[in-house]
């Protein structure tokens, strides 16, 4: 398969409660090896779009393929080919990491000897090797998730779907998620993350689509995102200057990385690729000028996101 094959492809997907509408006319396309990340305040209708890719719950309308699957026809060819992870792992208590993961492989028809290879193979991927005998009733909530990665990759799906996969963990517990994940997409699997949490998101997400009450409102790489938010340029830097001439303009456009400058009241407002601070201090002192005040801000999906949700 080309890596242009789309694993989820929806057009105007909706999902109603009654005449509410968590999930509405969502139209999506994630394709193979992505890793996708679906943002979105608590409410926004992630959980419910994820449950209609998985044929868990019924569409009220609108048209959705995954792998090329209609989820509630071919039911059963979507759960072979997609793992999921719920907000919540149900695990049993009173047994070890290694009983609990022999529970899945045996319902996902392993013999013997495929889950025990399988078993330590997917322990150790998530750095639980050590934990296999230790019963899950001493596990953290970090590690309980970390094994919910390993119960998905027992069956080896294509897809993978994380619903809030770091929410309520602690900071280290969220390093190891995230650097599952990154190993995951490395191995050709595609990954869908859902999360309120956007420095994760950040970090691993090759591509996002931010939900707000039902409707995706947003969805591209997050460089593009910060482009069309905040123009061009990685860096918006804001300069009180005096007096603001034509030749202090032309001399900070013409330093290299600097996309744009514009000029409001005693402000420049420049956008670049790169921290150029001293270089705009350097050009604005030479054109006979003075600068009394300067910021800068980087784009982030913060920004971005509050932007986006905001506007709702
Ligand atoms: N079974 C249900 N019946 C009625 N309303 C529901 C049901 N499931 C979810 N909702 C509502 O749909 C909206 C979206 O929920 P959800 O998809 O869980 O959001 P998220 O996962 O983004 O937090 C919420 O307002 C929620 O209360
Ligand atoms: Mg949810």
């Amino acid at each position: 398969m080309s890596q242009a094959t789309a694993i989820i492809d929806s057009k105007d997907l909706t999902k109603r409660y009654g005449n509410f509408t968590a999930v509405d006319k969502l139209t999506l396309t994630i394709r193979e090896g992505e890793i996708f990340g679906l943002l979105g305040p608590n409410g926004a209708g992630k959980t419910t779009t994820i449950l209609m890719l998985l044929g868990l719950t019924e569409p009220t309308s609108g048209i959705l393929k995954v792998c090329g699957y209609d989820p509630l026809r071919e039911a059963i060819k979507v759960k072979r080919t997609v793992g999921y992870l719920p907000e919540r792992v149900g695990f049993y208590e009173d047994l070890t990491a290694k009983q609990n993961l022999d529970y899945t492989a045996a319902l996902n028809g392993l013999n013997y000897a495929e889950a025990e290879k399988k078993i330590d193979e997917v322990l150790e991927t998530v750095g639980l090797k050590p934990k296999a005998d230790q019963l899950l009733s001493q596990f953290s909530l970090g590690m309980k998730q970390r094994l919910g990665i390993a119960d998905v990759m027992i069956k080896n799906p294509k897809v993978a779907i994380f619903d809030e996969p770091t929410s309520g963990i602690d900071p280290e517990g969220v390093e190891q998620i995230l650097s599952i994940i990154l190993g995951m997409a490395k191995r050709k699997m595609s990954v869908i993350l859902s999360s309120h949490q956007l420095h994760h998101v950040q970090r691993v997400c090759s591509r996002v689509g931010i939900m707000a009450k039902g409707h995706l409102v947003a969805e591209d790489s997050i460089e593009n995102l910060g482009k069309a938010t905040l123009g061009e340029g990685k860096f918006r830097i804001e300069v009180q200057t005096s007096p603001i001439t034509e030749k202090v303009i032309q001399a900070i456009k013409h330093i290299k990385g600097v996309a744009s400058v514009e000029a409001i009241d005693n402000i420049l407002k420049i956008s670049s690729e790169s921290d150029v601070r001293n270089q705009i201090a350097r050009a604005i002192i030479d054109n006979d000028s003075l600068a009394t005040g300067m910021k800068i801000e980087e784009y982030n999906l913060e920004k971005i996101y509050l932007k986006y949700v905001k506007e709702q």
